[in-house]
């Protein structure tokens, strides 16, 4: 069977034969694409831990294989899809191994992925992983090399109907029960993502994740300070807030309610509602800015809080005033342009002008200290000219953003993009813009690093640094550098590089902020020592 309408006893009458059901079986999870996915994943980790699977870091030796996917660029598709082949091949040669495809692109293609891939057993969209087990359960009691009862679950293109307040409360449910893992966990475990809206109403017309990831939807704030608050009870000191448009965020208390009284997720307001809504008195509304004031005041154990993805409209001023007033909110800010050309912008449906982009850049510069700037942009979008580009290199040159991450468009099956214009730009072309993009964009951060020698800044520490950690596992280069160095992140979220101070273990100082002086400085990373002796802790 393959089934890609929501389901409520997708596992028939079939009953687990204990308990937690399979308990004992080895998963092995990857995670491809954005931070959302990360924490769906952790989410995932959790979910099956408490029912008795196990985790493992090799695919080898796995009974269940389950790949979180992204949808976002084709680029991202065909790594997943390669690995799906790679499986279908094991399973020809006689592996039972279980395959699950999840996140955004079991969402984008459902059953039709399932029909090209015989291989792969079962499907769950992101707005659907509440079910994940119960899918599982089911496809671990089917003859996986018969593909009896195979089942694809999409709920985000439904969820924009009448279901989704009650399907996202059970979404609400998943992230409400998060079992945080600091073993797992980035710098130590105390480093962690909290969701605060899902879904995106933006519908940029290059962008799959709407589809992918469903309607705009904000969780009450009660919910995301407890869970803030439970996860700095854990050790967290760094959270990272997430959402598609996070600045966005706005909750109009006591309008959705459970039966017994609790506040649920809302829909968002679409872009237009935002302002109006903002505008509508008489509501009680926590806003983005109220939210980040009262993380900041009730959980004050968290040393660090930054959120992405900002949306460059709608930026509110009382936002900035609460970054600029609480000493743990870093002044960093994600603000994707996309392009420095108006006619391209309007293409995308961005719904702001270069000016208006550079207005809020100008206003944040203004309201923070050393703001710094990060951000995206998609070059070869259709119809891109000369012209086109060269206003993008004049808006990265004027914004000085700390990085850029570069993106070659790239067209996504159900985007207006698609559909309405050719992808007419050659990919060599693309190409080229590409490079420059990078090229320029080193220099520029070249430049904001410098700045940075001969200050002293808080660094959060991460991990080895990836040069040593190569050199650790070369016995030559060991003996000539056995110097360990370190790598972390200011507030601002430059990465800096030192030495691990002697008499210290790399375990002692991950997860520690640490002042370093900065000595030196390049493209990618500030390098210095540490301002003072660390403390042991
Ligand atoms: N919500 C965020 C971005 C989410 S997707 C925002 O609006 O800023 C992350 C990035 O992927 C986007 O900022 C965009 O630069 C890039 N991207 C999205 N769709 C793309 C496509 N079809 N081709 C190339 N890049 C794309
Ligand atoms: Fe995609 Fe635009 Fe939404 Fe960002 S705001 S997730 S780019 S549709
Ligand atoms: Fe990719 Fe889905 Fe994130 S498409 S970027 S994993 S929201």
């Amino acid at each position: 069977m393959i089934d890609t309408r929501r389901q409520d006893d997708a596992s028939g009458d079939r009953r687990s034969d204990q308990p937690g059901g399979r308990g004992g079986k080895s998963v092995y999870l990857e995670t491809f694409g954005c931070q959302m996915n990360e924490l769906d994943s952790e989410l995932v980790r959790g979910q099956l831990t408490a029912l008795g699977y196990r985790f493992i870091d090799e695919p080898g030796d796995a009974d269940v294989i389950l790949y979180n996917t992204c949808s976002v660029r084709e680029q991202a598709e065909n790594k997943v899809l390669s690995r799906v082949g790679r499986v279908g091949i094991e399973k020809k040669d006689g592996s039972a191994v279980v395959l699950g495809v999840i996140g955004c692109m079991a969402e984008r293609e459902g059953a039709s992925m399932m029909t090209r891939y015989p291989q792969i057993d079962l499907m769950c969209g992101p707005g659907e992983l509440d079910r994940l087990p119960m899918l599982l359960d089911n496809a671990m009691k089917t003859d996986a090399v018969e593909h009896a009862d195979r089942i694809a679950l999409q709920g985000n293109r439904t969820r924009r109907t009448s279901t989704l307040a009650a399907a996202e409360d059970d979404l609400e449910m998943l992230d409400l029960s998060r079992a945080f893992d600091p073993d797992r966990a980035a710098a130590g475990g105390r480093s962690a993502y909290v969701r605060i809206t899902r879904g995106c109403n933006k519908f940029c017309t290059y962008c799959v994740v709407p589809h992918t990831r469903g309607a705009e939807v904000h969780r009450p704030p009660d919910h995301i300070v407890d869970e803030c608050r439970r996860l700095a009870d854990q050790g967290v000191i760094e959270i990272t807030l997430l959402g598609q448009t996070v600045n966005h965020y706005i909750y109009t208390h006591g309008t959705s309610l459970t039966v017994d009284g609790r506040e649920m997720p809302q829909v968002g307001p679409g872009l237009k509602a935002f302002r109006e809504t903002n505008a509508a008195a008489g509501q009680r509304v926590t806003t983005f800015a109220d939210l980040l004031h009262r993380i900041h005041e009730e959980v004050p154990a968290i040393e660090r809080l930054r959120f992405v993805t900002s949306y460059p409209r709608d930026f509110t001023d009382d936002a900035l005033a609460v970054m600029a007033a609480s000493p743990r909110i870093c002044n960093y800010l994600h603000v994707p342009a996309q392009s420095g050309s108006n006619r391209m912008l309007k293409a995308m449906n961005r719904g702001y002008t270069v000016e208006e982009y550079l207005e809020f850049i100008d206003r944040a510069r203004a309201a923070l200290d050393d703001v710094s700037i990060a951000g995206d942009i998609i070059v070869g979008f259709p119809g891109e000219t000369e012209e086109d580009f060269e206003a993008t290199k004049e808006l990265i040159r004027r914004v000085r953003f700390k990085n850029n991450f570069i993106f070659k468009y790239s067209p996504r099956p159900g985007t207006v993009a698609i559909n309405r214009f050719d992808d007419d730009v050659p990919f060599e072309v693309k190409r080229r813009r590409n490079n420059e993009l990078l090229e320029l964009q080193a220099e520029i951060s070249a430049e904001v690093h410098r700045e940075y020698v001969g200050r002293t800044v808080d660094v959060f520490v991460e991990q080895v640094s990836r040069r040593s950690q190569a050199r650790q596992g070369n016995v030559e280069l060991r003996w000539q550098q056995p110097q360990v160095q370190m790598t972390g992140r200011t507030a601002g979220d430059l990465i800096t590089a030192f030495d691990l101070p002697a008499g210290f273990s790399p375990d002692e100082m991950i997860g520690r902020i640490v002042p370093i002086t900065v000595t030196s400085s390049g493209p990618l990373l500030l390098t210095g020592h540490p301002a003072e002796s660390p403390v042991p802790q």
